[in-house]
């Protein structure tokens, strides 16, 4: 069973209208929307936004669903002046940047006691996911890379600075790394799916309402494709 989370309606409409729906439950106040999609079994969820929605979401499709495989797809902040917006970002790992313990001597982002950084992405699931973003959406970039979440839509020039130069991600958004932190918990395969809405700097409010919804069609095409090849 496959796992498919988006944050928001709009993330996860155009998929459910694409699948078969054979079943809906609902479970810690998400809808969970089982059923086929490109031929695969699926569970297609909106989480909600933040980190803890999209953890809890996830532990979700873990325990009711057995999924073995979790998707997160959505928008996100661009962290680098060569990935542009509508250009699709795919995790290798990710990495929760508002995670602050160093007092203690942790570097930031690490989840204190945790044997990892960042939380890994599945590498077969993510040169799928490359090769699908190459084949159905030619006329973008794909970029493959570190992703970095946080409780936070990053709009700051000087905020945006701070995860690049800790963190070398490639993008920001604010459910991966909890997400992949679930995933890797359960021993079961993720991988993050993001097309760039916007630049994350002072810019960011203004290009976000406008470039989401070109944004998410591409996703909903990469996922389609990523399904039919898993
Ligand atoms: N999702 C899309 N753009 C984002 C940003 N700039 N910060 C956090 N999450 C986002």
């Amino acid at each position: 069973m496959i796992g498919i989370i988006g944050a928001m309606e709009e993330e996860v409409a155009s998929l459910k209208e694409a699948m078969e729906i054979q079943e809906m439950a609902e479970y810690a106040s998400m809808n969970f929307c089982k059923g086929t999609l490109c031929g695969k079994d699926v569970v297609i969820v909106k989480s909600g936004i933040g980190k803890v929605n999209a953890a809890v979401c996830a532990q979700v499709l873990v325990d009711k669903y057995e999924v073995d495989i979790l998707i997160n797809t959505g928008v996100a902040g661009s962290l680098d002046a060569s990935i542009d917006i509508g250009d699709i970002v795919i995790s290798t790992d990710a990495v929760q940047h508002d995670v602050d313990a160093t007092t203690f001597g942790d570097p930031v982002g690490q989840v204190p006691n945790m044997d990892v950084f960042a939380f890994p992405a599945d590498q077969t699931l993510v040169e799928k996911a490359k090769a699908a973003n190459e084949k159905v959406n030619p006329e973008i970039q794909t970029f493959v890379g570190r992703v970095a979440s946080g409780d936070q839509f990053v709009a700051d020039q000087k905020v945006k600075d701070r995860i690049v130069n800790h963190f070398g991600a490639l993008c920001t958004e604010m459910e991966g790394a909890s997400i992949a932190h679930a995933a890797y918990l359960n021993k079961v395969s993720c991988v993050i799916i993001r097309a760039i809405s916007d630049k994350a700097d002072n810019s960011a409010q203004m290009d976000y309402p406008d470039f989401e919804r070109r944004a998410i069609k591409q996703n909903v095409r990469v996922v389609k494709e990523l399904l039919t090849t898993l």
